[in-house]
């Protein structure tokens, strides 16, 4: 895929991701619709699950409007910590280091103008707590679909079930994208 322009600190977030062994950051076809996303909504309440070492977020806060927040939650320090040095100027981020389900938990009556629900809560657990989060005409995206070789048997029975739920539900308008590892795209009606 070609770019004209890559989120500021995308190499550094490689690089760190590399030193620390960590296999799981976006792929560059999910960064490049998550600030699409986000640069859609003005003043956009933004909530993303599953921080990583921060190269979604480095995409969503490229893309955020000036006066536009963003709520970051993963449960690895470590993890957090590389996003968190790169971006602790960015007033704009808020950096949670907590389970996403407690976090969810607490936090049910929070609305967002999109939600990426980058790890398990959120997508196969507090599915529908999460939803309900999205705003009219707020955006919740999903990556990992596509099956992949490495999956244990009862996981990609988890993602059938997933995909046919969430493409059948009566409050969304639901798009299936193709592209890197399997994207939905749901927007609230
Ligand atoms: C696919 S990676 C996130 C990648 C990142 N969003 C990006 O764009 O590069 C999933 C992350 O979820 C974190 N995670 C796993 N279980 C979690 C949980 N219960 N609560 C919060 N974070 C969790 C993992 O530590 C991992 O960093």
């Amino acid at each position: 895929m070609t770019h004209t322009t890559l989120p500021k600190h995308y190499k550094a977030i490689q690089q760190k991701s590399r030193d620390l062994n960590f296999g799981q950051i976006s792929e560059d076809e999910v960064g490049v619709l998550l600030r699409l996303l986000v640069s859609s909504k003005p003043f956009a309440t933004v909530l993303e699950l599953g921080t990583g070492t921060g190269m979604g977020l480095a995409w969503l806060a490229e893309g955020l409007h000036p006066e536009g927040n963003l709520v970051t939650v993963e449960k690895d320090k470590t993890l957090l910590e590389v996003a968190h040095s790169l971006f602790k100027e960015d007033n704009r981020i808020e950096f949670v280091n907590l389970d996403a389900s407690e976090w969810i938990e607490k936090n049910k009556e929070a609305r967002f103008d999109l939600v990426f629900a980058d790890t398990w809560a959120g997508k196969f657990t507090d599915l529908e707590a999460v939803l309900k989060m999205v705003k009219p005409n707020g955006f919740y995206l999903i990556d990992d679909l596509n099956y992949q070789a490495h999956w244990p048997g009862y996981h990609q029975e988890k993602v059938l079930f997933l995909v046919k739920k969430l493409k059948c539900h009566p409050e969304f308008y639901t798009f299936p994208i193709d592209v890197g590892t399997g994207l939905m795209l749901l927007c609230r009606k």
